[in-house]
């Protein structure tokens, strides 16, 4: 009785003092919206305060520079100001995984999922969604709370390093896979970025390249990916790039910041810069709302000159408020104030790898399969695998996005270099080896190796074997393009070899983009296996031996050559270095297969493309009209296999003008002889041409003919609607 008396009166006492601390700090009531609670607690803030909010340094330790005193370590830092409970931002990069930059954190790693390129090859929201939830977890465990992620710049040049970062050349399929990532993250109480605003198309002199490019078009391509992914996913913060749009920075660019992301869009959140990004104290008048890594810049503009600028008056002191609110509603939205993160908590990392093996499975995509080849006969006696360090794991891709996974990288092969990217230039290879997953899926079978440095050794395995796996591997990183579609160290003529040698010859890439396979006639198999993170060797395995029905689909076009893009020389290669040039983006909005849809051009694989081990057809067409175009059909599994398939939906023609866009995909999996109604609706500004001087979309209205297929380059059923004319909002 006396106990239960105490206890009662205890927590009397707490409602008592929570109540108290709820009207001393009223931002702390969670009755409010994230808008109110912002606005109560920025009006709190001193003007050194909300200087303190609006830059910070890099949090790792480079070219002498320390990590900032309280920051966990990663990419950058911001302090928390204790007097009114606001917690410090710690940022760590996340595009596939918690990072660890330059081990700043000793023996920390964390589970490294597979390129965004292999996401986008899944087709599928729910894996995205599931990566960015083991993202969230993981960084809140470490004590992160923003996580630099949802990389949606489309790739228009197959070459751009950071291609693997991305999700593909499509807006549709980009956008809806980024809002699935950040949502996951950002449904783990962490705030997630949106990157890197806009038209980041090329590594090369990234930071003095002006992608240049017609209002309409942008608005129709990256914008628009950029503009779903944020109404779906509600990222906290926008991070905007390296390079100028259209003759003006990114970062310091109003009609991007100001009229497009908060005026027409209405964006809530944040802009932070890229690290490296700012020149100016004007930008933040400019839309900018926060200097990051701001050492690499060169002067801390939102520090003490933006401070002196307020002081002036130069700057209104209201945009600095507006800034510090829109920074902190977004913590209050991720809900930083109300669960907030502290490091020390229990990663599950197994469980975490077979969520990333998942994923990498579904991304793997059958190129070529000669005979049904694959999968692999369990019988067969003697298998030769090839090259591409097989034996130690698999490939990723380097740069800031590198994630060092637990235990750390199985292998490491410096590549060397100078400059900014140096430190970052090594090829990591996660410890999951694809010989040691072939041996275990064949463990009657001899299984050889040779590393493939001497061709002839490599040619005299394959000749001994009844099967060979031959590994082509294409390192991409930050910072620097491919210089073109071959596969680097002679890997192509190591393959052209070793496939002329056995007919049965199984290729294996993991590539950050699309190469060039000048050996494909000769290769039996061809497996795109991207960089497949934690489990890719196993994911690849399953995939040779059938235990998983490949169901990966390219997300974007395998071209037969460079000279079938608008830009045959990569614009600014070879300039004297900080040269500002132009990459005159002519495709406007036709980027990837909307371009060769318009030049007739054959690629070698087109976007959407990918095979299985079974069959699917598609039937029974029905369209709706109206305000936009509802498409439904019938998808059946045709072969003697259970599958997943992977249906899209192309509009290829608006009221009398031809063009090809994807308007709506599904994945659908299917057991043998079953049949599955798929409908989509498409967003009516798939449908809309951007009209620049009335800022509105623009559906034109009339017959529009659309079609449904196993690729861009495969369209089974077409049919026509009538769509009425409307305009929309921008
Ligand atoms: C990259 C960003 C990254 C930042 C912080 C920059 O070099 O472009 O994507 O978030 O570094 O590491």
């Amino acid at each position: 009785m006396i106990r239960l008396t105490t206890a009662a009166s205890i927590a009397a006492l707490s409602l008592a003092s929570a109540a108290s601390a709820q009207t001393a700090q009223p931002w702390m009531n969670t009755k409010l919206s994230p808008d109110e609670r912002a606005a109560l607690l920025e009006k709190e803030l001193t003007l050194d305060e909300r200087i303190g909010l609006v830059h910070g340094p890099m949090s790792m330790p480079i070219f002498g520079i320390k990590k900032p005193e309280g920051a966990i370590g990663s990419a950058g830092y911001i302090p928390g100001i204790s007097r009114l409970g606001v917690p410090a931002l710690e940022e760590s990069d996340a595009s596939l995984g918690v990072t660890n930059p330059l081990g700043v954190r000793p023996g920390d790693g964390a589970t490294a999922l597979a390129s965004g390129l292999s996401l986008a090859a899944t087709f599928n929201t729910k894996l995205a969604y599931e990566g960015g939830a083991v993202v969230g977890r993981e960084a809140r465990a470490k004590g992160f709370n923003v996580q630099l992620a949802g990389g949606v710049n489309l790739a228009r040049d197959p070459r751009n390093g950071r291609n693997f970062e991305y999700l593909g050349e499509d807006p549709w399929l980009a956008a809806n896979l980024a809002a699935a990532q950040i949502r996951g993250i950002q449904d783990q109480g962490i705030v997630s970025t949106i990157k890197h605003f806009s038209l980041n198309g090329q590594e090369t002199s990234r930071h003095f390249a002006n992608s240049v490019i017609d209002e309409a078009a942008h608005r129709e391509s990256d914008l628009l990916a950029f503009q779903i992914a944020i109404e779906k996913g509600q990222p906290g913060s926008v991070m905007c790039a390296y390079n100028l749009v259209n003759g003006d920075y990114s970062c310091g660019n109003p009609h991007l910041l100001k009229d497009v992301l908060k005026g027409d869009w209405g964006y809530k959140g944040w802009v932070m810069s890229d690290w490296g990004a700012v020149h100016a104290t004007d930008y933040i008048l400019k839309g900018l709302d926060q200097q990051s890594g701001e050492q690499l810049d060169a002067k801390i503009w939102f520090g003490e000159p933006l401070k002196a600028a307020v002081e002036k008056g130069e700057v209104p002191a209201a945009r600095l408020a507006d800034a510090s609110r829109r920074i902190l509603r977004s913590m209050f939205a991720a809900g930083l104030f109300d669960k907030p993160v502290t490091p020390g908590g229990a990663i599950d990392y197994d469980a975490n790898a077979q969520i990333a093996r998942a994923a990498a499975t579904e991304g793997v995509v059958l190129l070529k399969n000669r005979e049904g080849l694959l999968p692999l006969a369990k019988t067969a006696k003697t298998i030769a695998v090839i090259g591409g360090h097989a034996d130690a794991g698999v490939l990723s891709g380097g740069g800031s996005s590198q994630v060092v996974p637990p235990g750390g990288a199985k292998r490491v092969v410096p590549l060397g270099g100078e400059g900014m990217m140096g430190p970052f230039r090594s090829q990591y290879f996660n410890g999951s080896s694809p010989l040691a997953a072939i041996r275990k899926a064949a463990p009657d079978a001899k299984v050889t190796f040779d590393d493939g440095r001497y061709v002839a050794s490599a040619v005299a395995a394959a000749k001994a074997a009844d099967i060979v796996v031959v590994f082509g591997n294409q390192w991409m990183g930050e910072g620097e393009d491919a210089f073109d579609l071959s596969l680097p160290n002679g890997q192509d003529e190591l393959i052209a070899a070793v496939t002329a040698a056995n007919p049965n010859a199984v290729v294996v890439l993991q590539t950050g983009g699309p190469v060039a396979m000048p050996w494909l006639n000769d290769a039996g198999a061809v497996v795109e296996a991207w960089y497949s993170g934690a489990k890719g060797g196993e994911a690849i395995a399953d995939v040779l031996f059938g235990a998983v029905n490949p169901s990966g689909r390219l997300p974007m076009t395998f071209p037969a050559s460079l000279s079938q893009y608008p830009r045959e020389a990569l614009p600014g290669r070879g300039l004297p270095e900080k040269t500002q040039f132009d990459v005159p983006y002519i495709e406007g909005a036709d980027v990837g297969y909307r371009r060769f849809a318009v030049t007739g051009d054959k690629p070698l694989f087109p976007f959407g493309y990918g095979l299985s081990y079974t069959t699917f057809a598609y039937s029974n067409l029905k369209l709706e009209g109206g305000a936009s175009v509802t498409v439904s059909f019938d998808v059946a599994n045709t072969g003697r296999r259970e599958g997943k398939d992977v249906p899209q939906v192309y509009l290829t023609g608006a009221a009398g003008k031809p063009l090809q866009r994807l308007i709506g995909f599904d994945k659908v999996s299917l057991k043998p002889g079953e049949t599955r109604r798929v409908t989509v609706t498409a967003d009516p500004r798939l449908l809309a041409s951007f009209d620049a001087k009335g800022r509105r979309w623009v559906v034109t209205g009339g017959d529009y003919q659309v079609a449904v297929g196993a690729s861009a380059a495969d369209l089974a059923l077409k049919g026509g609607a009538k769509v009425k004319a409307r305009t929309l909002k921008p």
